[in-house]
């Protein structure tokens, strides 16, 4: 079975126990301005996991692309990733504890769907702890399955509580399901969750949500309990396939063959060149994910554009130690475009932009490559000398800012070299920078984003009135092509050929601020797309949409199909204010703009 079918398999099935399917969202959340991007299938839905009503109804399925790059430095080995597929079902306040696991044990073993002997299975559950008891339910529902016992492994907190996917947010007990890959126990201790040998893969999680975590982290009980689950695609493929890494797989092994084809080096044929094979497979189709976002960024030193520089510069350096000296990243990308069009249409839509922004990035960085390494290399003499074993931050930062290493990029050649990196020198070396140039460039550690949700709202509806606006002053062929907004300010991509004049500037920042000054009422309706689009709403070009939508009026001035949120009324938003009309590709001009209390 490959990726392509078990996503179809999935769905279908809980399409079958009356799940409607929803679609997955962009890769950077919306509503999340404590994470750069989305984490878990559960993402995009955490206000409905909070009491919202969805417009689809109390159960819902679908494919959530993610990204996690906490442990970017794990990539390499055979199971992390840093960006992968998982697929979710939803209960919103329907079934809890005993009808998702049944449904999971059925499709996990039963012939009909994905039909793993029972004896491959094991399961963990919560030990419990002065916040939730110990999970004997969930137990008792895997033992009457024909599960038993010794498989079911009681773990804490810190293996068996899932959530929140931001800093706070819903959250609860959970209990995850292993496949035994049949290797060899490497302990007497080797047992699913409690050891990350390889025997036993994690293939999907059943979460129990319970809880509202805090700001202050206290629980509070959720309005109505809700079931979050998440299967990872690439692991589960690994399973079924019977292949002991997820880079043995067809998501991953044309873009070996091309990585070996260019390099000229074998894969399987020397743990240090493997490894690199795998950073560089992973970091591109990551990357090439980012960039062909819904909300697509380019490589940046700050927030999700700094991940993506450090994801493709890494890849640049690594395909260096395989002794690859020109260009060939867009080789890789292609090959992830064309494995992904079909479940993800939008990348393809961007494709251009892809191959631009890394041909950018990989010409701006391997210009600097190699004079860094050598600069590298010309120091390692003397500090190896030094009995510590440990770079100087000051030298970890000038590799940074001259060269444009990311710190990792510097870790890992002092790994390489039997030396690690002084991290709070380099930081203290960063903020003295920072001070000096006075540039505000913290952000690079936080993301750019403070959490003002309030004012991210008034930009989400102002975006709204742009949008309109924009449609008035130069026509109807203006359409939406993206749009990024942060607590600071709005950002939106729109097809329009030419610059626009100071005249069509002013007009429509003139329009906006009449609408704001109407005081209009803002109403969210639930329809149907098709009747959405036959009452006039627009909707984001080149975006997928489910059967129920959710249509945002703006009085009677503008109509929108969006997942919002946005404010009640335009009163007290402010002043809406163009800071920056540019181009942003071909055909593509870009607006930034404030709202002025
Ligand atoms: N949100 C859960 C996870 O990511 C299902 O594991």
């Amino acid at each position: 079975m490959t990726a392509n079918e078990l996503r179809k398999k999935y769905i279908d099935f809980f399409v079958s126990k009356n799940h409607v399917e929803i679609v997955g969202k962009s890769l950077i959340p919306e509503n999340d301005p404590t994470v750069l991007f989305t984490t878990a299938g559960m993402h995009p839905l955490v206000p409905y996991l909070l009491g919202q009503e969805h417009p689809s109804g109390s159960r819902l399925t679908d494919y959530q692309k993610c990204i996690r790059t906490g442990d970017i430095d794990a990539v390499g080995d055979p199971s992390h990733l840093t960006f992968f597929e998982m697929l979710g079902n939803w209960s919103l306040g329907d079934y809890f504890k005993e009808e998702a696991i049944k449904m999971s044990f059925e499709f996990l073993t039963s012939p009909k769907w994905l039909g793993f002997p029972l004896d491959r299975l094991s399961v963990t559950v919560f030990a419990g702890d002065e916040v939730a008891p110990r999970d004997e339910e969930s137990a008792a529902v895997w033992t009457s399955l024909g599960l038993p016992r010794e498989r079911i492994h009681f773990l804490p907190k810190e293996d068996n509580w899932w959530g929140p996917a931001g800093e706070t947010g819903p959250c609860g007990p959970d209990t995850e399901m292993f496949i035994d890959t049949g290797k060899e126990p490497c302990s007497d201790k080797c047992a699913p969750g409690a050891c990350s040998c390889g025997k036993y893969f994690e293939v999907w999680n059943d979460v129990f949500m319970q809880y509202n975590m805090q700001k202050d982290g206290t629980y509070l009980p959720l309005e109505r309990k809700c079931v979050d689950t998440g299967m990872g695609i690439e692991r589960t493929i690994a399973m079924i396939q019977g292949k002991k890494s997820v880079y043995e797989t067809e998501v991953f092994t044309p873009i070996i063959a091309k990585i070996q084809e260019i390099s000229g080096k074998n894969y399987g044929d020397d743990e240090v060149l493997d490894k690199s094979i795998r950073i560089i497979a992973d970091h591109t189709r990551t990357s090439v994910f980012i960039l062909g976002d819904e909300r697509g960024v380019s490589p940046s030193n700050v927030g999700q554009g700094y991940i993506l520089r450090r994801l493709l510069r890494r890849a640049i350096r690594h395909g260096r130690i395989l002794g690859i000296e020109g260009a060939f990243l867009n080789q890789l990308a292609d090959i992830v475009l064309e494995m992904y069009k079909e479940p993800y249409p939008i990348i393809l839509s961007n494709k251009d932009f892809i191959f631009a922004e890394i041909a950018k990035e990989e010409e701006k960085f391997r210009s600097t490559l190699q004079k860094g390494l050598h600069e590298f290399e010309k120091k390692l003499e003397g500090l190896m000398r030094n009995p510590k074993k440990i770079i100087p931050g000051r030298i970890a930062f000038n590799l940074y800012d001259t060269y444009g290493f990311p710190l990792e990029i510097t870790e890992e050649l002092a790994a390489e070299n039997g030396m690690t990196v002084d991290k709070e020198g380099f930081d203290e070396a960063f903020k003295k920078h920072q001070e000096a140039s006075k540039k505000g460039s913290d952000k690079v550690f936080k993301g750019g984003l403070a959490d003002n949700s309030e004012m991210t709202t008034a930009l989400h509806t102002a975006t709204h009135l742009l949008h309109k606006a924009l449609r008035m002053v130069l026509g109807e062929h203006v359409q939406q092509k993206g749009s990024n907004i942060t607590a600071e300010r709005l950002r939106f991509d729109f097809a329009h050929p030419d610059k626009m004049s100071a005249e069509q500037l002013a007009e429509v920042e003139a329009i906006v601020n009449q609408q704001i000054a109407r005081e209009l009422d803002v109403v969210e309706e639930v329809m149907t797309l098709d009747e959405a689009t036959a009452a006039g709403a627009l909707a984001f070009f080149g975006e997928k949409y489910e059967s129920k939508v959710k249509v945002y009026s703006v009085g009677d001035f503008s109509k929108e199909v969006c997942g919002g949120p946005h404010v009640a009324n335009t009163r007290d938003m402010g002043k809406f204010k163009i800071q920056k009309e540019q181009s942003s590709s071909a055909g593509v001009r870009r607006i930034k703009a404030v709202l002025v209390k």
